[in-house]
């Protein structure tokens, strides 16, 4: 779909449909929606007074237009009540629109800046969010359908305005808008495909192949190279299968020279978590083809800040592998050696992401960053606190988590700090190593995220566990069944927002 800016009267705009709003309790339709109202001889005043049209959140009404108008039909989409309005909202209700229009074979739609008027909205955050409304929204993973024939698909959205001034700021936005739901579609990508298609070397092909486009340094590490590293915790959780790991590292360097603005991204890359020898029930099983989820939003990430530029230097990192139970898998009571030097003893196979995310945090700090985050699809437990309305953050860092919370909250993507005191430690102690790889199921999800703790050697650090967020199985708004891209939007604002604090 191409998204382009058009100077145009609303009344002249020549298009399949023209979406304009209505905010709930609106009994007369004002602004641009006023205006149509106006060329289709009241009829959407009319459907307000006969209650089809309410303005709640989310509802779409299409109107024909006969004639009355060059636009073939007019969309009108419910923002909701005016005092609840937010970027949030504007990108679910974008995203519903776009898929209903699809649904009815339209091919061209032109909107208004929804918000940018009555809303208060800026120009740019208005163009921004109705871009990556309608991407994300319209994505759909059916390459492997090859019996479908419906495969309708809008072509363009243009958005319309007026006024001159709000032009390059309205295209600036869509740029923005266009990037970041690209990288994110990339992320879902990565996290619908499966487990036989996506290894670890298929990750890493499409990370170096997606970094030559977009200009990112690339480098990937191999079983040798790990070994040389002394990468004992993610070569455990290789040992049990015959794809090989990969180690993928990309490099945005936007402030060289400057290495107190290193920020790392580090992302959980589990192509396959079987359980391992602490083997998984089999129900449901195949959706941990998408636990390398993490890694995907770092990628994607770094696909959308490569093309942003911030100054900021961000190195994105991705242990990858799978868990399995071949004969040569790790046991649990088995002792590990980590990069950093540190022993833990396996308690369970099953917790093997804080185990990858253990050495990516070592070679991240010997690689001289400053800050470090990690995404990770590591427990079970976070949906059983959180449900899937949040992801759990935690950290030794509250100005970093901060930074991460308010970038999400500008992002629509949300998180909850969780407490790190200092007692939780005592369930990770081991009778036999320096730690234990699992707490038990009292506070899981704190205790993963103590375990990497362990790794951070002081440095500003932030963990994001997102395992009830990285796939959904409803659709709704922007969000369509499968894997989400969840945080790729929060990441990018994180790496703009601290390149413009120094
Ligand atoms: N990948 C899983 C966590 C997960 C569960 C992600 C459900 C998405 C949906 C992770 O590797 C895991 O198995 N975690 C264990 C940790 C436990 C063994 C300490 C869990 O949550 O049970
Ligand atoms: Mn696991
Ligand atoms: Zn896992």
């Amino acid at each position: 779909m191409k998204i382009k800016v058009s100077k145009e009267n609303i009344g002249n705009i020549d298009t399949d449909a023209l979406v304009v709003n209505l905010f709930e309790g609106d009994k007369k339709p004002a602004g641009a929606t006023g205006e149509v109202d106006k060329l289709l001889d009241g009829t959407i005043s009319q459907l307000i007074q006969e209650d089809e049209i309410t303005g709640k959140k989310n509802e779409v009404t299409l109107i024909h237009t006969l004639n009355k108008m060059p636009a073939s039909r007019v969309m009108v989409v419910g923002l909701g009540e005016k005092a609840k309005f937010s970027s949030e909202v504007l990108r679910q209700v974008m995203g519903t629109a776009a898929r209903r229009l699809r649904s009815v074979n339209v091919k061209r739609i032109a909107s208004i800046a929804h918000g940018a008027g009555i809303g208060g909205m800026e120009a740019t955050v208005s163009a921004q969010t109705i871009a990556e409304g309608a991407l994300l929204g319209l994505y759909k993973f059916d390459k492997y359908k090859t019996l479908l024939n419906n495969r309708s698909s809008i072509d363009e959205l243009a958005i319309v305005e007026q006024d001159d001034s709000k032009i390059s700021l309205l295209k600036a936005g869509v740029n923005k808008g266009q990037i970041v739901a690209e990288a994110t579609n990339f992320a879902r990508d990565l996290g619908n495909e499966p487990a036989n298609i996506l290894t670890p070397t298929e990750l890493a092909n499409r990370a170096e192949k997606m970094a030559k486009r977009v200009g990112l340094e690339y480098e990937s590490l191999d079983r040798k190279q790990m070994e040389k590293l002394g990468m004992g915790a993610l070569l455990a959780v290789a040992a049990g299968s015959n794809r090989p790991p990969k180690f993928i590292i990309l490099k945005y360097i936007g402030d060289p020279r400057n290495e107190d603005n290193n920020l790392a991204l580090c992302g959980k890359g589990i192509t396959f978590d079987s359980g391992g020898i602490s083997i998984k029930p089999a129900e449901g099983m195949g959706a941990m083809k998408g636990d390398m989820a993490g890694g995907a939003s770092v990628i994607g990430a770094m696909m959308a800040i490569a093309q942003i530029k911030p100054k900021i230097n961000v190195m994105g990192i991705v242990p990858a592998t799978e868990n399995m139970s071949g004969g040569s898998a790790f046991h649990p009571g088995d002792v590990v050696r980590t990069m950093l030097g540190k022993t833990f003893e396996i308690i369970s196979t099953d917790a093997e992401g804080r185990m990858v995310l253990a050495d990516a945090l070592s070679y991240a700090i010997e690689h001289k960053q400053k800050r470090l985050v990690d995404v990770a699809t590591l427990t079970g437990a976070a949906s059983v606190a959180l449900g899937n309305l949040a992801a759990a953050i935690m950290g030794n860092d509250q100005s970093l988590i901060n930074h991460i919370i308010y970038a999400g909250e500008n992002s629509g993507e949300r998180f909850w700090q969780l407490p790190m005191w200092e007692e939780y430690r005592e369930q990770i102690v081991s009778d036999i190593a320096d730690i234990k790889n699992s707490g038990g199921r009292a506070a899981g999800t704190i205790a993963g995220g103590y375990f990497i703790q362990e790794f951070t050697e002081g440095v500003p650090w932030a963990h994001l566990d997102i395992a009830a967020l990285a796939r959904t199985d409803r659709e709704r708004g922007y969000t369509v069944k499968g894997h989400t891209g969840f945080p790729v939007r929060t990441l990018v604002r994180l790496a703009e927002n601290l390149a413009s604090v120094k």
